[in-house]
């Protein structure tokens, strides 16, 4: 018998499931452990009773258990030191440091970065008192972005259409604290329009491997409209991301964000996953993001064709100069089934029904936790379903057969995911 390996996997989402999924291909893995996981992962692996942000929890378990590689999911435990903690008891682990995933959890010290490195983004400010703020918001014409500095679940970005409603904005984050210590800090910044587009690069805090570009649809409603979400589809590739275009968010992105980090003395280890704006004038940077993006490791994984084991491993080590990663030509999607009320105030606990299996494609469990009668709701995005295929068309229609298989009361989902790519007219009405 060959080499055999162990693989412990932190969190409970869509991501996660579609990590232990890609690792399950794989014969050489042996166990497949998630903290926490929910109903899908348990039927890849183990769950474990310790919630992803337990840092001590899951620390205590792993010191014991020795799992040959640790992949953490989410941005708060990185945010909070796990990755850290693991390195320090000499633990392979898939993640950068606290300090590397300042880069997610610190929108100034991003945006610092990016201004010293002169990488495109937005003119910003930082300000931690309202009446700098102020003097600040006078110099931007409108609409102006407000965001809370410090990690706020996706939610803490307003796009004021006056200064009057950036004023609230800031006044709601930094004197009314809705988003917790969060908002003390704010950053203004000018109004970017254009396209956007999630790059992943894996990287060892030296060299970088681009995974497929892709793209979201945050917003809950068709035709992008409604209330923000955490994601409710995407797919890859994006015809916008032309060989050129990535070279040039290589070269004047990603090693320079690398080199910044580095002249911190931070070695970055894990994804670096970068929000950009396709404006007129290039790529810039919206935001970076220091792990997997979700839903689009749901469409990102399917999408690799050599071992996902070797690619992390290679970063964990500060190998990946000589790791070899191949991707399938062709395309995927994934559909978000989300909670009924979902995003405002998801109902749960309704039991999900499967039907058959749909050939390509893969049903990611999200927010599901197992019943007494299977699995059920547990969460506000339930399910990522993906479809893969030759080309996006059909990797579309096989998600969204996939997606006309399962049931539960109250489910939505979009029915347009890559309408940018595949245009409004050629969705089924
Ligand atoms: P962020 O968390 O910084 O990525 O912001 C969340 C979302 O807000 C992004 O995905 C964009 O849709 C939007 N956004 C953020 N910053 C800007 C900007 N400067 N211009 C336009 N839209 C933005
Ligand atoms: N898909 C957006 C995110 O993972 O932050």
């Amino acid at each position: 018998m060959g080499e055999t390996f162990t693989v412990l996997i932190v969190g409970g989402g869509g991501r996660e499931h579609a990590l232990g999924w890609k690792f399950a291909q794989d014969p050489r893995i042996q166990k497949i452990w998630f903290a926490p996981g929910n109903a899908g992962t348990a039927r890849v692996g183990k769950n474990l009773p310790i919630p992803a942000t337990d840092v001590e929890g899951i620390t205590r378990w792993a010191e014991k258990e020795k799992p040959g590689l640790v992949v953490v999911g989410p941005e708060a435990p990185l945010c909070a030191g796990l990755a850290d903690r693991l390195r320090q008891l000499g633990i392979r682990v898939f993640g950068p440091g606290a300090k590397g995933a300042q880069l997610e959890g610190s929108k100034s010290f991003c945006k610092d970065l990016l201004v010293r490195q002169g990488i495109p983004t937005a003119r910003a400010g930082s300000f931690s008192r309202t009446r700098e703020a102020l003097v600040f918001l006078e110099t931007l014409s409108c609409p102006v972005v407000v965001k809370a500095d410090g990690l706020a679940a996706g939610k803490g970005v307003v796009i004021a259409e006056s200064h009057g409603e950036a004023k609230q904005a800031m006044a709601e984050m930094m004197e009314g604290r809705v988003f917790g210590d969060a908002g003390a800090k704010v950053v203004l910044e000018e109004f970017l329009v254009g396209e956007e587009l999630s790059l992943h690069a894996v990287t060892d805090g030296k060299n970088l491997v681009l995974l497929p570009s892709a793209q979201d649809h945050k917003r809950v409603g068709e035709g992008d409209t409604g209330l923000n979400t955490g994601g409710m589809g995407a797919y890859s590739p994006a015809p916008r991301a032309t060989p050129e275009l990535l070279r040039e968010v290589e070269t004047r992105i990603l090693r320079p964000t690398l080199a910044g980090l580095a002249a911190l003395g931070i070695e970055y280890r894990g994804v670096l996953y970068a929000g950009l704006m396709l404006t007129a004038d290039g790529p810039m940077v919206l935001e970076y993001n220091c792990r997997f993006g979700d839903p689009e490791t749901e469409v990102l994984l399917p999408l690799l064709d050599s071992p996902v084991w070797d690619l992390l491993v290679a970063a964990a080590e500060g190998n990946l100069g000589k790791a070899e990663v191949r991707t399938r030509a062709g395309a995927a999607m994934t559909v978000v089934m989300a909670a009924q009320g979902y995003p405002a105030r998801p109902v749960l606990g309704q039991r999900i029904e499967f039907g058959v299996e749909v050939p390509d494609t893969a049903i990611f469990h999200a927010g599901t936790r197992e019943g007494n009668g299977g699995a059920e709701v547990s969460g506000g995005r339930v399910l990522a379903v993906t479809g893969w295929g030759d080309d996006l068309r059909i990797a579309r229609d096989r998600a969204y057969g996939a997606v006309g298989t399962i049931d539960f009361q109250g489910k939505h989902f979009r029915r347009d995911i890559g309408h940018r790519a595949l245009g409004k007219d050629t969705f089924p009405k």
